[in-house]
């Protein structure tokens, strides 16, 4: 579907039925093209965001899903919701379970129910036999905590990196990806340029988190796909490399970090 002779982009990590993007989606989708960005993982973070997400996949070939409970939804998570997401998985374009985690920064659901919720998603991930993705805000120790007591056992990702190049180590050492996002393009960010510039090339991924995140100069603005490009630019500056060379290392990585991507399904 390419005619571009530069290495494609993914964006791994996308809210493409945000309400915020809904609405102009076929302009969003173009503006990605023909930024490079030819690849978009849409993530879901309720029953009903994943079955929008896997239906997003089935429309169009160049997006790919992820199904899982954020959370921010944790309370409202139970059986029902592991029967849906449970069918949803076995669609061949779902390649990861989240996104899923603590966010003890804004505590939308109780800090019991999130860790509870989080436990239950690592093991549904495993007997669906995906890789999940990990949201962690302000948690980074019950996070890691959780990991080690019940260990994800086809990896995964931490989204929107921005914590100490200390837990970077700690997360890398467990076999997880790194995946940077519009703040590490920012003047005051300290953590996330660190953790980029430091990283292992193949542990290195980029994503939007559209409609939120975006990277400089549309902070405070609305992110999409498209600006991916603008993140893993600035990844390249950190690390001394070409932009390229930061396409073709995270595209690379995508490929085994979601082994669903090499059956029958992934192209
Ligand atoms: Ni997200």
């Amino acid at each position: 579907m390419s005619g571009s002779k530069n290495a494609m982009i993914w964006d791994v990590h996308a809210h493409l039925n945000s309400p915020r993007l809904a609405g102009d989606l076929a302009a969003v989708l173009a503006r990605a093209q023909a930024a490079g960005v030819e690849r978009i993982v849409n993530i879901g973070f309720d029953a009903n965001s994943s079955a929008e997400s896997v239906a997003l996949a089935e429309k169009y070939d160049f997006i790919y899903a992820a199904v899982g409970v954020h959370p921010h939804d944790a309370a409202a998570a139970g059986s029902q919701t592991w029967d849906e997401l449970r069918a949803l998985a076995r669609r061949p374009k779902v390649l990861a379970w989240g996104e899923i985690g603590l966010d003890y920064y804004r505590d939308l659901s109780p800090r019991e129910t999130q860790r509870r919720v989080f436990i239950e998603q690592i093991e549904l991930a495993n007997e669906a036999g995906l890789p999940i993705i990990i949201h962690d805000r302000d948690a980074h120790g019950d996070i890691l905590d959780i990991i080690r007591a019940h260990p994800p056992v086809h990896g995964g990702v931490f989204h929107s990196y921005s914590g100490s190049w200390e837990m970077a180590r700690e997360v890398l050492s467990l076999g997880f990806y790194l995946s940077f996002s519009g703040p590490v393009t920012y003047r005051n960010a300290r953590h996330a340029p660190e953790a980029a510039a430091k990283a292992p090339a193949d542990r290195l991924l980029v994503e939007t988190d559209c409609p939120y995140l975006p990277p400089e100069p549309h902070r405070g603005k609305r992110n999409e796909p498209a600006y991916t490009v603008l993140t893993a630019a600035k990844i390249a500056e950190l690390r001394g490399v070409s932009l390229e060379e930061i396409a073709a290392v995270t595209t690379a990585n995508v490929g085994r970090v979601f082994p669903r991507l090499n059956s029958a399904a992934g192209e």
